[in-house]
């Protein structure tokens, strides 16, 4: 069998229901809306209501992209959901949308790889269905942020909303698919944006929480410089393991955490403005469902159309990064 071994068949993304634009934040918090745009790009995001945690939006995702499919839920055969905000430590939130779904002949687990983990898991399913484990799985990235966001902490507060994305990935006919995938981590960096409470090492106690450590924590500056590293290296291993130069590539399709980390590198790469993705403006940081929001606007929009090339590139907590050339 000869790459691409998976291709991409219905796509869907949701978000939570509570429009916030900068200006709402300039009453909850001392900010303003010039900080952020400039800053970060961001001029609203949308924040869950009461009742929309991680899977309720995984599943309005996920069954636009099956109806696109024009598959039913029990053809499914795997499910795996890349969250760090899940509906809760166990069982997985997979395991919540396999029932919500009814899809009774699918595997389900959820993956660890925080804004990387649409992608890390878009790499396994591939893999997955490579070697026979099933023939369509389900990808999904998640994140309820604002469930961990600390909104006395301007500098991490404004950044994020809550959303899903989610991807049918079925064996490939040959042309259209996945031409390459790449992961890293780097786990001598955790301490740059992590969630340490919460887990065997952070009980929430009361010790925890007067350390202020029960929330998002961010050191932002370092975190602004490894991305941009990350990013562009991450971009360049998709290109070269799909054996692509960036001018063969219609999309650039990055991360949207930062619209001055998404200008880096796009300058690296010399893609011009009009072939490069960005919605960061009115969703915000999604976190894990970035890209497959972009990728599901774009092909929604006509941007994206069968036979284009489009190269993904994400980094995240952890720190992890991941990147990878789909054919439409
Ligand atoms: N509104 C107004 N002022 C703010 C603010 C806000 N929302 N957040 C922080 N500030 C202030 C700081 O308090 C600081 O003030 P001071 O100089 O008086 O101390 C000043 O702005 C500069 O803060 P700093 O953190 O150095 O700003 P920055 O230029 O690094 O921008 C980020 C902050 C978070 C936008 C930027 O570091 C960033 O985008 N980092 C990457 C974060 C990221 O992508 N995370 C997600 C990973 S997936």
């Amino acid at each position: 069998m000869q790459r691409p071994f998976a291709m991409i068949t219905g796509m869907g993304h949701a978000h939570g229901s509570r429009l916030v634009p900068n200006e709402m934040l300039e009453e909850l918090m001392d900010t303003t809306d010039e900080w952020i745009v400039t800053r970060t790009g961001i001029k609203q995001r949308w924040w869950s209501e009461e009742g929309e945690y991680a899977s309720v939006l995984a599943e309005r995702a996920a069954r636009n992209a099956i109806e696109e499919a024009g598959v039913t839920p029990e053809q499914i055969d795997g499910i795996i959901i890349g969250t760090v905000t899940g509906d809760m430590k166990f069982p997985s939130t997979a395991n919540f949308l396999q029932a919500r779904l009814g899809a009774d002949n699918a595997f389900s687990f959820d993956l660890s790889a925080a804004c990387s983990g649409w992608v890390y898991g878009l790499s396994l399913a591939e893999s997955l269905i490579a070697t026979g484990k099933g023939k369509r799985i389900l990808v999904v990235g998640v994140e309820i942020l604002t469930s961990m966001t600390d909104m006395s902490d301007r500098s991490t507060a404004v950044l994020f909303g809550d959303a899903a994305g989610a991807a049918l990935l079925e064996v490939s006919d040959g042309q259209a698919g996945l031409l390459s995938t790449y992961m890293g981590s780097n786990g001598k960096l955790a301490e740059l944006l992590w969630a340490p409470s919460g887990g065997s090492r952070f009980g929430i106690t009361p010790v925890v929480r007067a350390a202020g450590k029960e929330h998002l924590l961010m050191k932002g500056r370092h975190v602004y410089t490894h991305a941009v590293r990350a990013m562009a290296d991450a971009t360049q291993q998709a290109l070269d393991l799909a054996g692509l130069q960036p001018e063969e590539i219609d999309f650039l399709v990055p991360h949207q955490a930062n619209i001055r980390i998404i200008q880096a590198t796009v300058e690296r790469f010399g893609f011009p403005q009009d072939r490069v993705i960005i919605n960061i403006d009115r969703f915000g940081n999604t976190s894990t469902a970035s890209i497959p929001i972009a990728l599901d606007e774009a092909r929604r929009q006509g941007r994206i159309k069968p036979g284009h090339k489009v190269v993904m590139t994400v980094f995240g907590g952890g720190f992890t990064w991941a990147s990878g050339v789909i054919q439409f």
